[in-house]
């Protein structure tokens, strides 16, 4: 490892670590690397160290206290990231890559927010489409479509998440499948809480560029869709604003975001996650002309990736953590208030 190296810490060792985060690490491999993994599966720590040649432990307390982790990415269930997220800006580390959701709750993630005002530790989310170069022309380009846009839709349609991984890396210690007692309402509620705090929390950062009123949130419908997907509309402010998903067998992924207005359609097609192939497209259709930017060979993974670098370096400038805690607050906001609607309303569809 060279002097000016950093070294790279990871909590929780499932799928993301091994498909996304060790991949992207690899591809800047002159700026970071891995030299201690943890996992409460000592078989799952000890199989990734190796992949990584790195150290390995059970105790996210003794990873965190390793002076050659510089950054800590917290990749474990959601559950853990307020904690594990306090805890390494506690301990004065250069920088923490912490994946979605940033916390539970909006409490917890205020907390975090303090926590890293107070130890000056920059804490980043793994909201990886803000990183897409795609992104980052779309905003170049976009002129007064924040104000003019009276519509913001995005629909996700891909296959299970486990076939992604397996295309980019070999997944070692998947859990099983485990026997469901849930009632069907509850089900049907943890799809939709599920479906908006793990797949939509991805472009809800964006949603909420083009909606500056992102307090004023009306939920106007939701729907769990068959096989493991939703329907939401909302008003946010003066927007339009419509979330869908779909989690099935189609042969070709779609991961769209579209900001319309009455003249102007942006659309912006993102590569389906885990794959390591380049950036989104950016297009603008305004009735007379189509203009488009990208792909470009560098992803939303390995800029989020040479970003945090970037910070640990002193190098970049540091996010606004309460602003991320909004983006939080937004995310849950609509979960909750999606899935009480889907609570309240089950069994009264009619069904022809
Ligand atoms: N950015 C993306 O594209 C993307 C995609 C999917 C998921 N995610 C996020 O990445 C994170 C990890 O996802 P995953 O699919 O790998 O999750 P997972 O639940 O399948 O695996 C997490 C791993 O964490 C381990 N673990 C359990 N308790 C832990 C603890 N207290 N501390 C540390 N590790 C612990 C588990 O043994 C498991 O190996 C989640 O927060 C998820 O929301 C991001």
């Amino acid at each position: 490892m060279a002097d000016s190296t950093i070294g790279v810490g990871i909590l929780g060792c499932g799928p993301v670590t091994q498909a996304i985060h060790i991949p992207t690490i690899d591809r800047i491999r002159d700026s970071v690397q891995v030299v201690n993994v943890m996992d409460v599966n000592a078989q799952v720590a000890e199989a990734i160290a190796s992949r990584v040649e790195s150290r390995w432990t059970t105790s996210a307390d003794e990873l965190i206290a390793d002076p050659a982790v510089e950054i800590v990415v917290v990749c474990s269930p959601n559950k853990f990231h307020a904690a594990q997220v306090i805890a390494a800006c506690r301990a004065g580390k250069k920088a923490v890559l912490c994946e979605k959701p940033l916390a539970l709750t909006e409490a917890e993630a205020r907390e975090i927010a303090q926590v890293s005002a107070e130890t000056g530790v920059p804490v980043v989310v793994g909201a990886m489409h803000t990183f897409d170069p795609a992104w980052l022309s779309a905003r170049a380009e976009w002129g007064d479509l924040v104000e003019t846009a009276h519509t913001i839709r995005y629909s996700i349609v891909l296959t299970p998440n486990t076939r992604s991984e397996d295309f980019a890396s070999e997944i070692f210690g998947r859990p099983g499948a485990r026997i469901d007692a849930r009632s069907a309402v509850d089900i049907a509620a943890d799809v939709m809480h599920g479906s908006i705090m793990g797949l939509a929390i991805h472009d809800l950062p964006l949603v909420r560029v083009f909606c500056p009123d992102f307090t004023d949130v009306e939920l106007l419908s939701s729907q769990v869709l068959d096989p493991g997907g939703y329907l939401v509309n909302l008003r946010v402010g003066a927007k339009n604003v419509q979330l869908y998903g779909l989690n099935n067998e189609s042969w070709r992924p779609e991961w769209r975001f579209e900001a319309v207005s009455d003249d102007t359609v942006m659309r912006i097609d993102f590569p389906p996650p885990y794959v390591h192939a380049g950036s989104g497209v950016t297009t603008f259709f305004d009735g007379e002309s189509t203009r488009s930017f990208g792909p470009t060979g560098v992803n939303g993974y390995e800029r989020e990736w040479r970003y945090v670098a970037d910070l640990a370096r002193g190098e970049a400038e540091p996010l606004d953590v309460s602003y991320l805690a909004d983006d939080l607050a937004f995310a849950v906001g609509i979960a909750d208030a999606a899935t009480a609607n889907v609570r309240a309303r089950f069994g009264s569809e009619v069904t022809a």
